[in-house]
């Protein structure tokens, strides 16, 4: 089974304020959901909880959820003690490719333990200020490919570039 990381940042790092997204762009949110669909997807216990409501457990995805709680309960989702659980289950029922989706937390031990084969990032090409940071990595050890180039419209605000990084080593 792959792990694939997907992640949108901005060019100061910045990923999120105030438990939320900082922009809107639906272009890249429809990437997000082809990319995922029919798949696992793993999360932080916080970026869980700030999916709204009605859109949560994301549709047609096993959504797990990670958290240190013994007891914490989230309608219709999976819920692991631990990343490598939830990873686990994953491939224990089958997947070929899961998804870890964030927040902070996750995206920091994913990278920091080896967990991950790939990477899906956008990268917005602006500076925001934010509280939640995606870690730097070192590139050489990725193999980077751009997937899609988007110029500011109307809807997507931000210029943005969708790259897919393998792990070479
Ligand atoms: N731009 C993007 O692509 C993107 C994507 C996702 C999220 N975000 C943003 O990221 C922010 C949320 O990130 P965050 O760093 O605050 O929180 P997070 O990573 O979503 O969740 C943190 C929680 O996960 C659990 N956890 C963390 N490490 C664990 C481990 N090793 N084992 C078991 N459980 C563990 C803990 O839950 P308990 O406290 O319950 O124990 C912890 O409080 C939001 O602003 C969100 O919008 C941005």
């Amino acid at each position: 089974m792959i792990v694939s990381l997907i992640v949108a940042v901005a060019n100061n790092n910045v990923i999120g304020k105030d438990n939320g997204l900082i922009w809107h762009l639906p272009k890249d949110m429809a990437f997000f959901k082809a990319t995922t669909l029919n798949h696992y997807i793993i999360t932080g216990r916080k970026n869980y909880e700030s999916i709204p409501e009605k859109y949560r457990p994301l549709k047609d995805r096993t959504n797990i959820v990670v958290t240190r709680k013994k007891d914490y309960k989230a309608i219709g989702c999976e819920i692991k003690n631990s990343i490598v659980a939830a990873i686990d289950l994953a491939r224990k029922n089958g997947e070929t490719e899961c998804f870890i989706i964030g927040g902070g937390q996750i995206y920091q031990a994913v990278l920091e333990n080896n967990l991950v084969d790939q990477m899906y990032i956008t990268h917005v090409l602006e500076e925001f200020e934010g509280d939640t940071f995606f870690p730097d990595f070192d590139t050489t050890k990725w193999d980077e490919e751009t997937l899609l180039t988007h110029l500011k419209d109307e809807k997507n605000k931000f210029n943005f570039v969708i790259k897919k990084y393998k792990k070479n080593k």
